[in-house]
């Protein structure tokens, strides 16, 4: 279906074309005065330039050029030239049924849907996951629906860190730990044991350890890197040892992947993009554009119209070590040969934007993607404490994610059980998904570039723009549809009050939300617009009897809308990865 916005627009452009003016004049807008009108058009008073006449003249001739039109309840041309708009009841129900006939309301797949890599999540094997973590996986869960619901094939690659000093650091303490491990007898040749020789917990509390002692002890430092080197020269000890690290490590990060209702398609990380960093450097040799600087080999990627200076890509440092940027190319080179998309995302912290940059310039210069492809680093700001400092806690420390979704969990718990929302069996089910839509939509709603300060009580509120006061709304609706029965195929009826009608017109802003938060990787939009729905629906609700309505027929209408006005919210939940609980 069009947008109604555009049908509206399209009928003015033929009235503007009709009385002699050209179509573009015809753009039509919501009504800045909501009071007067429900859409309105500037057109007349842009074209009285060109034209040569009073803007009201032309909003009269336009005004005629339309004459009875069936779209609107009335059409007026206000000085100094407006046309103030209200769209026939009729019409607005007719559109509504054609929304509510559709699972996806009417919202038509993007023409230009394509395969998109979308690199989310990017966690680093055997470091606990933080915060910071939290963003990149929440964002890119969203990011990954919405654009599937436009009919993009996207590919989610959770990209782990698993290739760097932290491997060496861990098993340089090992080696100190657990002296007698086989995996750093150079005489072992017998079969490595199938069992870790740490549990999650342990090879948390190495990681910090060993990293913390490799800044003081130099010696332990060196051995470090040593093992770093040997893992990545595939020593058997050391390659065994580090598959033990990844196997135990992952089963971690898939729970707590899953219990943030977050997850991939693939599990590919640094490690595998290795593979490809002779072809990748072949590839950037072979059209000259390595320099070496200083015994490292780089790729210079400054451009005469940049403002700021952008360093070279480094490739491969003077020891022959190859850095983050030698990876990300390389995974490109996998990404092209196995996917060939035509779009990558990139979700990390915005403070990566240069490495993005750098990486984005050597690649289309070497030709590793071709000129069409889309590169973007969708780059988002800091979660902050509520003193608006980067998070940390008590201690001082990194909050871990686990911390901080029990801690939501434990707030959200308190009030279930408070306030006595639902039987016994049910708290935990319901507590998480509150949770759940309190941490997103607090995220969410902002714009991914902006650093937003985490305020526990604020996001789990049941009232204001959070996620609780949406759940809230949507369990309101579904308990108001239990007690009326069946519900599923009345239709939709002509506005009954202006609150319906607020509603319904409302209800109209869905695809063109969708289809801007899609173009502009902004699931805020989302949040923004089911904020207001979820107003006017609980607006409507407060204004009106529905279930003590005693006129049937007029009852059935208001039961459809608040149906579809429940369709259309629970698909945009869906749509930031969180659901509804069944009671609140
Ligand atoms: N592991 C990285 C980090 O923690 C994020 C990886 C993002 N993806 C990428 N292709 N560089 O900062």
């Amino acid at each position: 279906m069009k947008f109604l916005i555009d049908l509206i627009s399209e009928q003015l452009s033929g009235a503007f074309e009709k009385a002699g003016f050209d179509a573009a004049y015809g753009r039509a807008t919501l009504s800045n005065r909501p009071d007067l009108c429900e859409y309105q058009c500037n057109g007349a008073l842009a074209a009285a330039k060109k034209y040569h006449k009073a803007p009201i003249q032309i909003a009269n001739a336009v005004l005629e050029a339309l004459g009875e039109n069936e779209m609107f309840a009335s059409a007026e041309a206000v000085m100094p030239g407006f046309l103030n708009l209200k769209i026939s009841d009729e019409y607005l129900a007719a559109y509504l049924r054609g929304m509510d006939a559709d699972a996806h309301y009417g919202v038509q797949n993007d023409p230009d849907a394509c395969t998109i890599v979308l690199d989310y999540g990017g966690p680093n094997v055997a470091k606990p996951l933080h915060v910071g973590h939290l963003r990149s996986a929440i964002i890119g869960e969203s990011l990954k629906r919405i654009y599937r619901f436009f009919g993009n094939h996207v590919i989610g690659d959770i990209h782990l860190g698993d290739w760097g000093l932290q491997m060496g650091l861990i098993m340089a303490q090992l080696q100190d730990e657990k002296p007698g491990l086989p995996y750093f007898d150079p005489d072992f040749t017998g079969e490595y044991p199938a069992e870790a020789p740490f549990t999650i917990s342990e090879l948390e509390r190495i990681y910090p350890a060993a990293s913390a002692r490799s800044k003081e002890d130099e010696a332990f430092a060196a051995r470090a890197h040593e093992e770093t080197f040997r893992l990545q020269h595939g020593e058997r000890g050391e390659r065994a040892l580090w598959q033990h690290i990844l196997r135990v490590s992952v089963e971690d990060l898939k729970r707590n992947y899953d219990n943030l209702g977050v997850s991939f398609d693939v599990w590919l990380g640094e490690s595998d993009a290795q593979k490809y960093i002779p072809q990748m450097l072949e590839t950037v040799k072979a059209k000259g554009l390595c320099v070496e600087s200083e015994g490292a080999l780089v790729v210079p990627v400054q451009e005469e119209t940049d403002a700021k200076e952008v360093p070279p890509c480094i490739l491969v440092k003077s020891d022959g070590a190859t850095l983050y940027a030698t990876t990300d190319l390389a995974t490109i080179v996998q990404r092209e040969q196995d996917y060939h998309p035509q779009k990558y995302m990139y979700l990390t912290d915005k403070r990566q934007n240069l490495h993005f940059e750098q990486v984005f310039r050597a690649a289309r210069k070497a030709g590793i993607v071709p000129p069409t492809t889309e590169l973007e680093h969708v780059g988002f700001g800091t979660m902050n404490g509520s003193d608006g400092k980067p998070f940390k806690t008590r201690d001082g420390g990194v909050l871990r994610l686990e911390t901080l979704i029990s801690d939501m969990t434990d707030f959200v718990r308190t009030k279930v059980v408070e306030n006595k929302i639902v039987e016994d069996s049910e708290v935990e089910v319901t507590t998480e998904k509150i949770a759940m839509a309190a941490l997103k939509y607090g995220d969410l709603s902002n714009q991914p570039t902006k650093d937003y300060n985490f305020d526990m009580e604020r996001f789990a509120a049941f009232e204001g723009n959070t996620g609780p006061y949406i759940l809230y709304t949507i369990v309101r609706i579904k308990s108001i549809l239990a007690r009326y029965g069946s519900w599923e195929n009345l239709p939709i009826q002509e506005p009954a009050n202006e609150y319906a009608k607020d509603l319904m017109l409302s209800v109209t802003k869905l695809g063109p939300t969708l289809e801007q938060a899609q173009k502009t990787s902004s699931p805020n939009l989302i949040c923004a617009y089911i904020y207001e729905l979820a107003g006017c629906v609980n607006k409507f609700y407060h204004e009106t009897r529905i279930l003590s309505e005693e006129d049937a027929q007029l009852q059935a209408g208001y039961i459809a809308l608040i149906g579809l006005a429940k369709n259309i919210l629970e698909s945009c939940i869906d749509l930031l990865g969180f659901s509804a609980p069944e009671k609140m």
